[in-house]
């Protein structure tokens, strides 16, 4: 067992992270945990701040506005996270009683918290003897095992548990099992690092490099094994920013599908060239007086590619009566950045004034 090694390297080089604490809060494990899915902590951390202050417990979040979480969730991107820990939080508040329920079997039970959340929350807010695995962990168990399967499957996944739950002592000391899931993701993202991020593994750097395989056999870089994946599917936009001197023009997408719900620039499928762009724009309602070439720009989802091009278009007026049609509305500069969030991949298009 290398529990011992990994937690007194945790002692000495945790990352100060504004969640964590001496007694962790199941709420702000909660926020934190689902904010940190797929996205890395330095984007999160801010976002983290801004969100708690926001909504500080679970009755708060519970009771605030969708629009004005997704608001807060700007930037993080899978915006269908921001929806359900609200629908989440409104479970807690019907189906608990307001009390988040400290099991991980129970926690399993709340919109948005899959076996990794529910085991994450447990372990660090409520000291539950469970592995919270994920892409990190995954790794790391491919590497100190010689794991040679793919690990993206359910298999890898139940014998990377139940080695780390092996390698957890029993009746562990309070905050024990937490603080090896959250030294073994600082390990993920430190120093067991993928391949392709930064110069790979450091295993000089490691407190397990004694008992890795991997490392004894000089496999670490060839490890894990993970198939390759699907290549995304390429869809082509011509992207309209509609403005007048102080008014910008925004739509709401639909409320199903890729960023669902969330606000965005008229634009239309496929590669507009400026004849067919002002077609587009006088179709949605508005007389430009003045149209201009924005650059290309690229968004990657998970399955899709958005390739993007632009146009800067001044009409004269976009006062309330006359913001156009199809769903088109204005708003200032000021109403977009408090109340209307625009998803990052339209970044590229933002002015530069906002
Ligand atoms: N990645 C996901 N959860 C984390 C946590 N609690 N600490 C550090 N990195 C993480």
């Amino acid at each position: 067992m290398w529990y011992r090694e990994l937690l007194s390297w945790y002692g000495e080089n945790k990352r100060d992270l504004p969640w964590r604490s001496e007694r962790p809060d199941p709420y702000h494990v909660w926020v934190s945990e689902i904010m940190l899915q797929q996205t890395r902590v330095e984007a999160v951390k801010d976002h983290y701040r801004r969100f708690i202050k926001a909504f500080p417990d679970v009755r708060a979040l519970a009771g605030a506005d969708t629009d004005a979480v997704l608001k807060y969730w700007e930037g993080l991107g899978y915006y269908s996270r921001a929806r359900n820990l609200k629908a989440g939080a409104g479970q807690v508040m019907e189906e608990y009683g307001g009390q988040i329920p400290n099991s991980a079997a129970e926690l399993k039970k709340i919109k948005g918290i899959g076996e990794y959340t529910a085991c994450a929350i447990a372990s660090i807010a409520f000291g539950e003897k469970c592995a919270a695995i994920d892409g990190n962990l995954l790794r790391i168990f491919a590497r100190l095992t010689a794991y040679k399967e793919n690990i993206r499957t359910q298999k890898a996944r139940q014998e990377a548990e139940r080695y780390f739950l092996g390698q957890m002592p029993e009746n562990g000391l309070p905050g024990v099992y937490g603080d090896m899931n959250q030294a073994l993701m600082d390990l993920g993202a430190e120093i067991c690092v993928p391949v392709r991020q930064e110069n790979g593994p450091d295993c000089g750097r490691c407190p397990l490099a004694g008992s890795c395989r991997a490392y004894g056999t000089g496999t670490e870089r060839s490890l894990p094994v993970i198939p390759e994946k699907k290549s995304r599917r390429i869809q082509e936009l011509t992207v309209f920013v509609i403005r007048d001197n102080d008014r910008f023009v925004l739509r709401q997408r639909p409320g199903k599908g890729l960023l669902a719900g969330l606000y965005e620039f008229p634009n239309v499928e496929g590669f507009a060239d400026r004849k067919e762009a002002l077609h587009c724009i006088e179709e949605l309602g508005f007389s430009p007086v003045r149209i201009m070439e924005l650059p290309e720009a690229v968004h990657q989802f998970t399955h899709v590619e958005w390739r993007m091009k632009g146009y800067a278009v001044w009409v004269d007026d976009l006062s309330p009566a006359k913001a156009g049609e199809n769903g088109c509305f204005a708003a200032t500069a000021g109403e977009i950045s408090e109340k209307y969030s625009i998803p990052s991949a339209f970044g590229a298009y933002r002015p530069s004034t906002w």
